[in-house]
């Protein structure tokens, strides 16, 4: 269980690193903007995680930012913001599965479901944001 959730950590933090990295090179402000917001929810919700293993008793390390945000920061020169936050929106996705299934079967505290709840209500926002910049060509 805890490899799962350092995991749901990890690719929180990462998500969070990749939307403010997009966010140093956009030039719409509007978009901008809401990167830098998304990239502090993602944070938000990375702690969410790191808390909850400590007080597992789960040793949580330091975040190290991975190769990956520069390929899509290449990803997003060559092929633009359109096709960008598709894969974003993918991945998005791939989360609200993953939580809503853990929000199933995990042993969790009334006030740990309702924090992961809101945290699922946030990525189906997050996957909403990114199907409209995904429809918007730039
Ligand atoms: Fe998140």
């Amino acid at each position: 269980m805890s490899k799962e959730i350092i995991n749901y950590y990890i690719d929180e933090m990462k998500d969070s690193t990749l939307y403010k990295s997009l966010a140093e090179i956009e030039n719409d402000e509007n978009v901008r903007e809401e990167l830098l917001k998304l990239s502090s929810m993602e944070k938000e919700h990375a702690y969410f995680w790191k808390d909850f293993l400590e007080r597992k008793g789960v040793k949580v390390e330091e975040f190290k930012p991975s190769l990956t945000i520069g390929l899509y920061k290449l990803l997003r020169k060559i092929f633009g913001l359109a096709f960008t936050s598709k894969v974003m929106e993918m991945g998005e996705a791939k989360t609200i599965r993953e939580y809503y299934e853990f929000y199933r079967k995990a042993d969790l505290s009334e006030e740990e479901k309702e924090k992961l709840k809101q945290i699922i209500e946030d990525e189906l926002l997050h996957e909403d944001i990114f199907h409209k910049m995904s429809s918007s060509e730039k």
